[in-house]
C-alpha cells in the first residue's frame, strides 16, 4: 500500500497549497478532493439540475467523467479550471457534499488516486473515512481571518476582486454547514496531528509535515 498523508481542515485553510509542496518534495501523488465536489456541482448547474434534488444530484456525480490533463479540468470537453474555483462553486459543493449519496459516489474516485509511490489528499474527511489508512493524519487549520485575507489574494491572483468581509461570511457559512452536517462532519480524524499555521508561512507548515512525515 502506498504511504498517504491525509491533509483536513476547514475552508482556505491552505490544504491545496500545503499538500501539493509536500507532494512535490516527496514526489508523490496529490487529490484535491475538493474539486471533485466542486465539479459535481458544476455539473448539475450546467446540466440544469437542482441541488436541492438528492437522488438527481447523486446521478449527476455517478455518471460525470472529469478529465485531469496538464494543470487543467475538464467536464464534457469543456474547461472548467477557473469556474469550479469561484465562491459559488464552494458554497454549491458544501450543500451536495452533506448528501451521503454523493459522498459514496465520489468514494471509489478517490480511493482509486492511492497509487505509488505515495498520495497526499485533501479534504474534510480524508483521514477520517476516506484513507483511515493514511500514515501520517493532520488537520490543518488558521484563524477565519487569515483564511479569508489568502482566499482573498488567491482570488486577487486570479484577476478576481473581492471583499474581504464577505470572503469571511462566506467561509463561516461554509464551515458550519460541512461541520454540522450529519454526514463525515469536519472534526479532527482520530489520530490527526493538529496543525495551526495562522502564524507560519507557507513553506514552515510544508516543513513541519514534512518533519512529521520523517519521524
Ligand atoms: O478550498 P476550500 O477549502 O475552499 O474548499 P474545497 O476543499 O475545494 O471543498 C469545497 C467543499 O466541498 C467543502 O466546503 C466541503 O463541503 C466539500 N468537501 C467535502 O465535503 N469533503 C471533502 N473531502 C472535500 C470537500
Amino acid at each position: 500500500m502506498a504511504d498517504i498523508i491525509a491533509i483536513d481542515g476547514p475552508v482556505a485553510s491552505g490544504k491545496g497549497s500545503v499538500s501539493a509542496g509536500v507532494a512535490k518534495v516527496l514526489g508523490f501523488h496529490v487529490l484535491d478532493s475538493g474539486a471533485l465536489y466542486r465539479l459535481a456541482g458544476t455539473a448539475c448547474v450546467k446540466e440544469g439540475v437542482s441541488l436541492d434534488d438528492q437522488a438527481a444530484v447523486t446521478k449527476v456525480a455517478e455518471n460525470m467523467k472529469p478529465l485531469f490533463k496538464d494543470g487543467r479540468i475538464y467536464l464534457n470537453d469543456e474547461d472548467v479550471t477557473d469556474v469550479i474555483r469561484t465562491e459559488e462553486a464552494g458554497l454549491n459543493a458544501s450543500q451536495i457534499a452533506a448528501y451521503p449519496t454523493v459522498r459514496d459516489a465520489l468514494f471509489q474516485l478517490q480511493r482509486r488516486c492511492a497509487q505509488e509511490p505515495g498520495l497526499v489528499a485533501d479534504g474534510r474527511d480524508m483521514g477520517a473515512v476516506v484513507f483511515p489508512d493514511a500514515c501520517l493524519k493532520i488537520f490543518l487549520t488558521a484563524s477565519a481571518e487569515s483564511r479569508a485575507k489568502r482566499r482573498y489574494n488567491q482570488l486577487k491572483e486570479k484577476g478576481i476582486d473581492s471583499k474581504i468581509d464577505d470572503l469571511v461570511s462566506d467561509l463561516k457559512e461554509r464551515d458550519r454547514r460541512d461541520t454540522e452536517r450529519a454526514v463525515a462532519p469536519l472534526k479532527p480524524a482520530e489520530g490527526a496531528r493538529i496543525l495551526d499555521s495562522s502564524e507560519l508561512t507557507l513553506q514552515e507548515t510544508i516543513d513541519k509535515v514534512l518533519s512529521w512525515y520523517r519521524e
